[in-house]
């Protein structure tokens, strides 16, 4: 290779490396592989090691990649946050360990932990307290996540246990649980939201949400792996990370001292396959020295600490060629792209279509009908295309074009700011969408209809004698008989469904009507917040987002169901065939910001009904009571407030708390909690 050459393919891999870095760091939205980025990022090497002239201080061989935004106030790390050179073959890692026994001068002892696959956090303690969570960022300053990890259960906010260190810094990984990920994923589809690609990116983009209201309400959970400080209670990581575990952090069991490298390869092939069995994800396996003293005589390049490797086990991928993409129109209206694949092995199962999740997708991988694409399964169950083999494309290869309509029903195609997703805004006419709606409504985890699923209805719906979900409760049964896969016995059991469903709970209605944004969780604030439908239907938009965890976005939309004549029409007739919907008398056990208080309300308020208050105050968790006693917990003040309850508060020195102060109080639940 020509120096001239060399330069032109430096800067190219320089500026592909960036890139890549700032997807997967910043944007959450990796398109190559770890194993592909790890080839450019050598290829670099090997360019800077036989052409040294060619090396910039700000080489990415020289740094880490940044996440880095500008969203978060930045700190300064007082140790620098490296990253690890990464191997995926065992003669790598001999070589390593080679490495080291020159260094030192002796084979040290070995401590090898699993590599866990989430964001790497450091987190500072002073005189016991967190004080500080920062990013890794560009290694050297990180973006301050501190209100996002206090949210986190499992990391702790204050460290009582006596001989504890007072002052350190301890780092880690947060992650997201497999099957807490698919739960969440299965949540945002069915409201209608796009799909996280794997927990990694879930946990990378709920730490640097703006609002810890929503962190807090996602599955985080973390493992600490190093811990840092003045005055460490041993002279060696294991018994360190040990000492850091009996303070309350949390470390993983599985972590193993090894006695050269024998031991070390040994962690290597039995993790491989049992690590399939954890309810998180691992993409290899960190192998560090021991001691800190020979730590510090081994010291760090640029990047990466000498003393410490990363072994990645080969993730499970497979080539093959894309046939077409399917654009399938949800229930909401949402359009998915699926591709179309040839059959192809992959972890042992066949494979034929893979998951495109949008039209940035496509746009990122600027896929060509006809592309030889590498599929990976990653958390997931349905495969991802990762990458585009651009070497194989053919001249002649058509772009795949996300449609401007939608092709089940022709309506142009919406989409919203800041949201990743097309939809087609044709709600009442669209059929898929339609049909779509009532599936979802007689489905297990909304009415749990009994005899109904996706084919009887897409059945009563081509003989014309549904429309929509209150259509259900007029059928006859010797309308349903007279169908043909349906006899006698099936129409009584559905008609026995339906009459059963007609008490299911509050919220599950409210999930199965199929308002946009409105997944099981929200129903159920919802029906923990209003009473009943009608209070919901009335209620304004503020009123409705004062509830927990619910912003403008769901607000609007439900807001924009109810404006809808056909809906309300529908939710009569439902109500005339004798579905209530309502919560039942109201007990005051929710769990919230006011569990454990009794609230007493008085006076008139600017942004609610004094019931509308009440419930609010039921929905956080508290208990209405109607006149002040020693065991008021405080007063929500309005104006005009009474003169014999605010002598009695006085008396009893009991606290009053006006609108714009409880309303900021619910707010910012979980984080204050101290009233
Ligand atoms: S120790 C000097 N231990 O891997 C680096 N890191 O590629 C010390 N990681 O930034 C890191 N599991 O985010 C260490 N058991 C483990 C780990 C681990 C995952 C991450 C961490 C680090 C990255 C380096």
């Amino acid at each position: 290779m020509k120096l001239a050459d060399a330069r032109e393919r430096a800067g190219e891999l320089r500026r592909l490396i960036a890139e890549h870095n700032h997807r997967y760091y910043v944007l959450n939205q990796p398109v190559i592989s770890d194993f592909e980025f790890d080839i450019l990022l050598s290829e670099l090497e090997t360019i800077e090691k036989i052409f040294p002239e060619l090396i910039t201080p700000d080489s990415p061989t020289m740094r880490v990649g940044s996440d880095l935004t500008e969203e978060f106030r930045q700190a300064q790390h007082r140790w620098p946050m490296l990253s690890l050179g990464n191997t995926y073959s065992e003669s790598d890692v001999t070589d390593f360990s080679e490495r080291v026994r020159k260094g030192l001068g002796y084979e040290p002892e070995y401590v090898c932990e699993l590599k866990y696959d989430g964001v790497s956090i450091s987190l500072t303690y002073e005189a016991g307290r967190l004080i500080s969570a920062v990013t890794r960022g560009d290694g050297t300053r990180g973006d301050d996540v501190t209100m996002n990890v206090r949210t986190i259960r499992s990391i702790p906010l204050r460290i009582t246990s006596p001989g504890a260190l007072s002052s350190f810094t301890i780092r880690g990984e947060i992650y997201i649980p497999r099957s807490e990920f698919e739960a969440m994923n299965a949540e945002r589809l069915s409201r209608g939201e796009a799909p996280f690609a794997n927990p990694r990116n879930a946990a990378a983009g709920t730490i640097k949400l703006l609002d810890p209201k929503i962190v807090a309400s996602r599955p985080l959970e973390c493992f600490l792996y190093n811990l840092l400080g003045e005055h460490l209670p041993a002279d060696n990581h294991f018994d360190n990370l040990m000492a850091a575990r009996s303070w309350g952090f949390r470390t993983s069991e599985i972590i193993e001292r090894c006695t050269g490298i024998s031991g070390v390869l040994a962690f290597l092939s039995r993790w491989e396959n049992e690590r399939k069995q954890l309810t998180y994800d691992t993409d290899g396996v960190v192998i560090k020295v021991n001691s800190l003293e020979a730590q510090r005589m081994l010291g760090n390049t640029a990047k990466s600490p000498r003393w410490a490797i990363a072994y990645k086990y080969a993730s499970e991928q497979a080539g093959t060629e894309l046939i077409s993409v399917d654009f399938q129109v949800g229930r909401t209206g949402n359009v998915t792209p699926v591709a179309n694949l040839m059959p192809v092995l992959l972890a042992g199962t066949t494979v034929k279509r893979a998951s495109l999740h949008n039209s940035d997708q496509i746009d990122i991988l600027g896929l060509c009908y006809g592309d030889r694409v590498i599929i990976e399964k990653g958390g997931e169950i349905i495969p991802k295309i990762v990458e585009v083999d651009l070497s194989l494309r053919k001249d002649s290869a058509a772009r795949v074009v996300f449609p401007n309509e939608c092709p089940e029903c022709g309506t142009a195609l919406v989409r919203n700011e800041g949201e990743a997703n097309h939809y087609c805004p044709n709600y009442l006419h669209c059929p898929p969408q339609i049909t779509g709606r009532i599936v979802h409504f007689v489905s297990r985890k909304a009415l749990d209809i009994e005899g109904l699923g996706e084919e009887t209805i897409e059945l009563l719906w081509s003989n014309s004698l549904i429309h929509n979900v209150a259509d259900l409760y007029y059928l006859r049964h010797e309308q349903l008989a007279a169908l043909d896969r349906l006899g006698n016995k099936s129409a009584s059991n559905i008609l026995a469904g339906l009459n059963k469903s007609l008490t299911a709970p509050y919220h599950r209605k409210l999930f199965a009507l199929g308002i946009r944004h409105v997944g099981e969780t929200v129903a159920k604030t919802l029906a923990a917040g209003f009473p009943n439908i009608d209070a919901l239907i009335s209620a304004d938009a503020e009123v409705i987002e004062s509830l927990p965890d619910i912003g403008p976005r769901i607000s609007t939309s439900v807001k924009e169901y109810f404006a809808d004549p056909d809906n309300i029409e529908i939710i009569s007739r439902l109500k005339a065939a004798g579905m209530t919907f309502e919560g039942p008398a109201r007990e005051m056990t929710a769990k919230g910001p006011l569990s454990g208080k009794t609230i007493v309300v008085s006076g008139s308020f600017q942004n609610f009904t004094r019931e509308e208050l009440k419930s609010l105050i039921e929905a956080a968790g508290g208990k209405i009571a109607g006149s002040v006693s020693g065991s008021t917990s405080f007063i929500v003040e309005g104006s005009e407030m009474g003169p014999a309850k605010r002598a009695k508060a006085a008396e009893l020195g009991i606290k009053l708390v006006n609108e714009a102060e409880f309303l900021k109080m619910i707010k910012e639940w979980p984080l204050d909690t101290t009233m």
